[in-house]
């Protein structure tokens, strides 16, 4: 995607869109070593020189997107990826994973510490999950005594009980670890919805996305 240069540069924080737009008059910008001139594009892959420095491209962003089904947590080459939902200059990729066949809330950030810090094991943020299951629900006590799997106990809470729909929340993250747990109590889940991380709610329709506000971002994190 090629988009104005004076953008990219707003974006990148260096200065403001009128400032690059004089900036670029004064031919003080490069595009691959190249002068250029206003209404010129670029690729975020390309190397943008301002008095002959480079500018850091990638402004960090912070986004919830609700994930439809069928689209996959991956940088990877496949047909339908979740980032792609997402159109924004900047190169994202997704905090941990939803399963392709889930829906719901998923993080994106090109921000590497933020990552981290909400996928560490020690930070312990609870994921809540609605499910929609094959029968009615009558295992909350079991379910809340722990259930091992082959990678180690779980021990979720369950939420809510509505026949055969609950919420429940988890602190781990590992692969799969909702459906193996209520397949080792023996459920099938037939869908599931991430609605909430920390206490950010997922607030947006499916196949939509939003910017998280700085308090929302402080709040994962602290
Ligand atoms: N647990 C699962 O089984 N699937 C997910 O997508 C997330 C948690």
């Amino acid at each position: 995607m090629e988009i104005r240069v004076q953008a990219i540069i707003a974006h990148s924080g260096y200065c403001s869109r009128r400032k690059a737009e004089e900036l670029i008059e004064k031919g003080k910008v490069k595009v691959n070593d190249q002068i250029i001139k206003l209404g010129d594009k670029a690729k975020v892959t390309d190397t943008i020189t301002i008095d002959e420095m480079p500018i850091s491209q990638e402004k960090k962003v912070w986004i919830m997107l609700n994930k439809p089904k069928g689209y996959e947590c991956t940088s990877g080459n496949v047909k339908k990826r979740a980032i792609d939902l997402v159109q924004i200059p900047e190169r994202i990729y997704t905090v941990g994973r939803l399963d392709k066949d889930a829906t719901g809330l998923v993080l994106l950030t090109n921000d590497g510490d933020f990552a981290n810090k909400i996928m560490h094991p020690s930070k312990e943020i609870p994921k809540y999950y609605w499910l929609l299951l094959d029968r009615e629900f009558h295992d909350k006590e079991k379910m809340e005594k722990g259930v091992r799997l082959v990678d180690g106990k779980v021990f979720p809470k369950v939420v809510s009980i509505d026949k055969h729909k609950i919420v429940i929340k988890i602190v781990e993250g590992r692969k799969h670890i909702v459906k193996r747990m209520l397949f080792k109590l023996k459920y099938f889940v037939k869908a599931l919805k991430r609605i909430q991380i920390g206490n950010l709610k997922l607030d947006v329709k499916e196949g939509k996305w939003r910017y998280l506000t700085q308090k929302e971002i402080n709040q994962l994190v602290q």
